[in-house]
């Protein structure tokens, strides 16, 4: 998967290639990547140089045409002609810039030259290979190792930059990238997500014009504005047209950018945002880059999202969960927020315990005088008020119950109403000489300090220790402001080394409870990216429980990240910040594409609701294989009030589909349900999952089919409400695959004209799932 022929390098893996070359120069010029090739001559795919361009600058005077400016190269630098955005900086001796890398030598080994203190894409024997390059910089003796790993199954090359400093003085790092790459260009759109609390990660599109685009982090989090993890597609849809994927493993600030250079070629590059970062490295010192995960895909946007789930399911995720099914949860935040004892507690649990639910997380509020959000972070002795009996006791009221137990923590925030405060203020991260600037009424912790990250650790172990605990939910707040510690680290190694302070942290929790499953959530999710992935198999995607924004949510993420990774809740309705009425068919219908979860208080459901609940709990137990691990298809919509989810087996021989519709319209056209990913010489049937409708849904329009009329908004209808509903329409089809792929005419909506059994009554916000089995 990796050759080496007269200064070619050719890299490849199941479907993809990736080619460069060793310059007259020593500098490596990118010449392919793509859909695979054969290994052959590269000259026609070389960009030619056959006259000199007017305003470049000639590298050397013996030959003309060799500008840096005009190459597309896989590395470059500063003041050797080369004006785009250089992908490192280094300050060095005399306060010189100027740098330009020329190769020295290179070897190719099994398996990944692991990081030091980043996390890293795990692997088994021969499924990955690497190459790794040494380059020099020409006029100090400073070297930089570029490493390209090949995972030929996922599609996937990872790549990643070491710098070692060999001159006897410090240099100053003030940006290196993990990896940058140029490529001609071809009319690329640049894809991103964005977005900030409860609208995270919504996709977003614009077309590449002359100029630099940037998709970056300075929170120091990977941020809900901008996730790490972009895409360059070219007149791509789902499921045509090429597009190239990115993320980087690494959840503080991010730098991506993307420059289309006046001569037409596109740099990218990915890494460590340079934004207050300057890192010094004395003689023989050296930096390593976080891991960039790379692919592409000739088939459109769904083949790119199915390397990326592949990879993380397989390489990202710690060993212990990989492709282990995640726990269906019920969580107490949405229910009673900080308002809760111990009864109220044990009561939820029985009731979820009847209900299928297999996790009882106790989230915000357990411990010392933590009533609000004013308080207590920093702290974790128990809350007696509420907890009399403390953890102990109710972790073994929950197993008692069949269920697991979960713990909420936020560990990396100080409230200044806490004890840790008044003992440490030196803690946090703040100038004690200047006002505190709070966020969500509270500071971070300064992971840059040993004493701090062991106080977290041993407070964090000691719980673990004493309470049967399958799960911690672990929380983190708000952004950085101040880039201080008053341990007096230098400010510009500030940023890089508190998230360093985090990986360290996981890795001491996890090698003493190496099962434990870790959620990771920021504020829903501020920090969804691949270095939290590495240690959290799941993560809470957003504060945001409302279906129908959910449905943009997990969307965007879906091009990047699996469903196995996406926390998703079943909540009230009306819904917390949105005040959307949804049905509770739909709000089950978008969680279940995902880790599966209920938050909402549970003691006023009605019997119908509980029966729907306990119904929805055992068909994702059924499926749940195939909702968190199968092939995840975006189906294409004809209307832009409809969203078409599919996830589907290995074998191919089970589906499901979620079809949503968001605003209904008047007098609808018939709806298209398309289908991917079934075998075309395989039979299956079709069938709408069964669901219930709420008789108040109809409100004063049940007198239709009630023999008395009666007061919408009267006793009767309430209390009908509570103990009778009626069945969503269910239709069914049968078919080969080739045909069903054609796309499903499903039945009429009801559209006021009509009304029997076969109409499909799901208005606003409805949504119905098709199960798709094949027919042995
Ligand atoms: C923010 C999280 O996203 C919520 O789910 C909840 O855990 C609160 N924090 C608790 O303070």
């Amino acid at each position: 998967m990796i050759y080496y022929d007269n200064g070619i390098f050719i890299l490849e893996t199941k479907d993809t290639s990736y080619w460069f070359k060793i310059t007259k120069w020593q500098h490596l010029e990118h010449i392919y990547y793509g859909k695979k090739i054969k290994r052959q001559k590269s000259e026609a795919l070389t960009l030619k140089r056959t006259a000199m361009i007017g305003s470049t600058v000639s590298y050397s005077q013996s030959d003309l045409n060799y500008s840096l400016d005009t190459l597309c190269l896989e590395w470059s630098g500063i003041g050797a002609g080369d004006y785009r955005k250089s992908p490192i900086n280094i300050v060095g001796k005399d306060g010189n810039f100027e740098s330009d890398f020329i190769f020295k030598d290179f070897k190719i080994y099994n398996g990944v030259k692991k990081l030091k203190s980043l996390p890293y894409a795990k692997y088994k024997d021969k499924e990955c290979k690497t190459l790794e390059i040494k380059l020099a910089e020409k006029h100090s003796n400073i070297k930089l190792i570029m490493y390209y790993t090949v995972f030929y199954n996922s599609n996937i090359i990872i790549r990643k930059n070491k710098i070692i400093n060999d001159e006897p003085q410090i240099i100053t790092l003030e940006k290196v990238m993990s990896m940058m790459i140029d490529i001609p260009n071809r009319n690329y759109e640049f894809y991103t997500l964005d977005g900030g609390w409860i609208k995270e990660s919504h996709l977003h599109k614009r077309n590449i014009e002359y100029g630099i685009y940037e998709n970056s982090s300075t929170t120091n989090s990977s941020s809900n504005r901008h996730n790490p993890a972009i895409a360059i597609a070219e007149n791509a849809n789902e499921n045509t047209g090429n597009v190239y994927g990115f993320n980087i493993v690494y959840s503080g600030n991010h730098y991506s950018c993307i420059e289309r250079s006046n001569h037409d070629i596109l740099r990218i590059q990915m890494g460590i945002n340079d934004y207050c970062f300057k890192w010094k490295l004395k003689n023989k010192e050296e930096f390593e880059t976080p891991d960039v995960i790379m692919t592409f895909s000739s088939n459109g946007f769904n083949k790119m999202s199915h390397n990326f789930h592949k990879f993380i399911n397989n390489h990202i995720i710690r060993k212990q969960w990989q492709n282990a099914e995640r726990p269906v949860l019920i969580n107490s935040w949405e229910a009673y927020f900080f308002d809760f004892d111990q009864k109220k507690l044990i009561n939820m649990a029985k009731k979820a315990s009847e209900m299928g639910i297999e996790l009882f997380v106790l989230d915000d509020g357990w411990f010392k005088n933590r009533d609000d959000d004013k308080r207590g972070l920093g702290d974790y002795e128990i809350n007696k008020k509420k907890l009399p009996k403390g953890l102990n006791f109710l972790s073994n009221k929950i197993h008692e119950l069949n269920m697991s137990f979960g713990l909420w923590v936020e560990p990396e925030m100080i409230n200044k109403d806490s004890d840790l405060y008044r003992l440490h203020p030196e803690y946090a991260v703040e100038h004690l000489d200047r006002d505190s600037k709070l966020g969500r009424n509270q500071l971070v912790l300064d992971l840059c300090n040993k004493e701090v990250r062991d106080y977290i650790v041993n407070n964090i172990i000691k719980i673990l220790d004493e309470v049967k605990i399958e799960y911690i939910k672990w929380d983190m707040n708000r952004h950085i402001s101040d880039i201080y510690s008053n341990t007096k680290i230098d400010r510009g190694e500030f940023c890089h080394r508190y998230i360093l302070g985090v990986y360290e942290i996981f890795k001491r929790i996890l090698d003493k409870y190496p099962d434990l499953l870790i959620e990771s959530c920021s504020s829903g999710g501020n920090r969804f990216d691949l270095g939290m992935l590495c240690f959290s198999p799941q993560i809470w995607a957003s504060d945001d429980t409302d279906p129908i924004e959910r449905l943009k949510i997990q969307n965007g993420l879906s091009y990047f990240y699996p469903l196995s990774a996406m926390g998703a809740h079943v909540s009230s309705s009306p819904h917390q910040q949105t005040l959307r009425n949804t049905p509770l068919s739909t709000r089950f219908n978008v969680a279940c594409f995902g880790c599966l979860g209920y938050e909402l208080d549970l003691k006023y459901l009605s019997r119908e609701e509980v029966k729907e609940i306990k119904d929805q709990i055992e068909f994702y137990k059924k499926y749940r294989n195939i909702f968190q691990f199968g092939k995840f298809y975006r189906n294409k919509c004809y209307k832009t009030n409809k969203v078409n989810w599919q996830v589907i087996n290995k074998e191919k021989d089970k589906s499901l589909i979620g079809f949503y519709q968001t605003l209904m319209e008047a007098s609808e056209s018939n709806d298209i349900m398309n289908l991917d990913g079934l075998d075309i010489d395989t039979k299956y049937e079709v069938k709408t999952k069964a669901q219930r409708i709420f008789i108040k849904k109809f409100g004063g329009l049940i007198k239709h089919i009630t023999p008395v009329e009666l007061n919408p908004d009267g006793n009767i209808l309430r209390l009908v409400n509570r103990y009778y509903t009626i069945n969503e329409c269910e239709e069914s089809y049968i078919g080969y695959g080739d045909l069903l792929m054609q796309g499903i005419k499903l039945n009429n909506q009801f559209i006021g004209s009509y009304y029997n059994n076969e109409t499909r009554l799901i208005g606003d916000y409805g949504s119905n799932i098709y199960i798709i089995n094949a027919i042995k």
